[in-house]
C-alpha cells in the first residue's frame, strides 16, 4: 500500500481506511518476519535525527529499515551542523539529496514542520511535545491482536493528558473507539486536537479516573513526569487517585487489557502488580513499534 500523504507528523494525515490498512499491513508484516520479509526497501536510507533520548524508537526504526533491506543513520543533535546554527530548512534540503527518509525526535512540534516544508522526502514524527503518531500505530496494532476489532471498545485514558494522549485521540477518532480521558484539572489533553477531532469522536474528559475506567476494554497511562516536562513536584497532582492499581483496574472490564507506551515508572503511574501482571500487554505494544513503523516505512517512502 502506499499513503497519500507525504509525511506523516500528527495521524490526522491519515484517512480511517488507511489507518485500518496500516494495521491489518503490519499484523501480515510482523507474520512473514518469521521467514523474513521481502527487501521492500532495499537501497533505501532513513535519516534519524535525535533531539531527546530514545530507546524503543531508535532500536524499532534502525532494525526495521534493517528488516527490510534498507539502512538506517542515527544522528543526534551534537552531530549535525544544526547545533552549531545551520537552518532546519537547509539541514532538510541536504538529507533530501542523500536519503529517502528523515524520522525526527524533537522538542518543538514545529521544527518537523519545518523539516516537512523543506524537504522533499517523507518526514515522520518520532515523538515531539505535542504527538506520538507512531506510538499509536502500535497501541492500535496491539488491540486489534488481542481484541480482533476495533468496534465497540472504550480505552480509558488515565493520567497525564499528554503527547501520546493527543495522539490516542486522532487513534480513536480514526477508528471509531470510544474514548474516556481522566486527568486532574489542568493536565488535560489539547483542546485544538479534542476540536479538532470530537465530530468523529465519543470522548468523554472527567476528572475521576473510576468514570473513565467503568466498562473499558483497554485501560492506558503514561509517565506523569515526560521528556519536555520533567518537574517531579507534578507527580503530587496524579498520586494516588490516578495511578493504576490492582482495585482500580477491577472496575474496567474483565478481560480488560492494560497498556503504556513505555518507559515506566513503576509504584509511580502504575504499581508492579499491574505492569507485570497477567492483563498487561506492554512487551507486545512494544514489539509492535518495529511492525508498524515497517508498515509505515514501506508505505510512506516512494519508489
Ligand atoms: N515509547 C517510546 O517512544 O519509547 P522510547 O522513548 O524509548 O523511544
Ligand atoms: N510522554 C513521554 C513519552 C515517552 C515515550 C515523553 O514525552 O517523554
Amino acid at each position: 500500500m502506499k499513503l497519500k500523504t507525504k509525511d506523516l507528523l500528527t495521524l490526522a494525515e491519515l484517512t480511517p481506511k488507511e489507518f485500518a490498512q496500516l494495521i491489518d499491513y503490519s499484523i501480515i508484516l510482523k507474520k512473514e518476519l518469521k521467514n523474513g520479509n521481502k527487501p521492500l526497501l532495499k537501497n533505501k536510507t532513513l535519516t534519524m535525527i535525535f533531539q531527546k533520548p530514545s530507546t524503543r524508537t531508535r532500536v524499532s526504526f534502525e532494525t526495521g529499515m534493517y528488516q527490510l533491506g534498507g539502512h538506517a543513520i542515527n544522528l543526534s543533535l551534537q552531530d549535525m551542523q544544526l547545533s552549531r546554527g545551520e537552518s532546519i530548512e537547509d539541514t532538510a534540503k541536504t538529507l533530501s539529496r542523500y536519503t529517502n527518509c528523515i524520522m525526527a525526535r524533537v522538542y518543538d512540534h514545529s521544527v518537523l514542520e519545518k523539516l516537512s516544508q523543506s524537504s522533499s522526502i517523507p518526514v515522520i514524527n518520532g515523538l515531539s511535545n505535542s504527538f506520538h503518531p507512531c506510538q499509536i500505530l502500535a497501541d492500535f496494532m496491539t488491540i486489534k491482536e488481542k481484541k480482533g476489532k476495533f468496534k465497540g471498545l472504550k480505552i480509558a485514558w488515565i493520567g497525564d493528558g499528554n503527547n501520546v494522549c493527543n495522539s490516542m485521540i486522532y487513534g480513536c477518532a480514526l477508528s471509531d473507539v470510544k474514548l474516556s480521558i481522566a486527568t486532574p484539572k489542568g493536565f488535560e489533553p489539547d483542546k485544538t486536537v479534542i476540536k479538532e477531532s470530537g465530530k468523529f469522536i465519543d470522548i468523554d474528559l472527567t476528572t475521576d479516573p473510576l468514570k473513565a475506567i467503568k466498562n473499558a476494554d483497554v485501560v492506558v497511562t503514561d509517565t506523569y513526569t515526560s521528556i519536555h516536562n520533567n518537574d517531579p513536584k507534578r507527580i503530587k497532582k496524579f498520586i494516588p487517585k490516578y495511578q493504576i492499581t490492582q482495585t482500580l483496574m477491577s472496575n474496567a472490564k474483565n478481560d480488560a487489557i492494560f497498556m503504556h507506551c513505555l518507559p515506566a515508572k513503576r509504584e509511580s503511574e502504575v504499581t508492579s502488580s499491574v505492569i507485570d501482571g497477567p492483563q498487561s500487554v506492554v512487551w507486545d505494544e512494544a514489539e509492535n513499534r518495529l511492525h508498524t513503523q515497517k508498515a509505515l516505512l514501506a508505505s510512506i517512502i516512494r519508489a
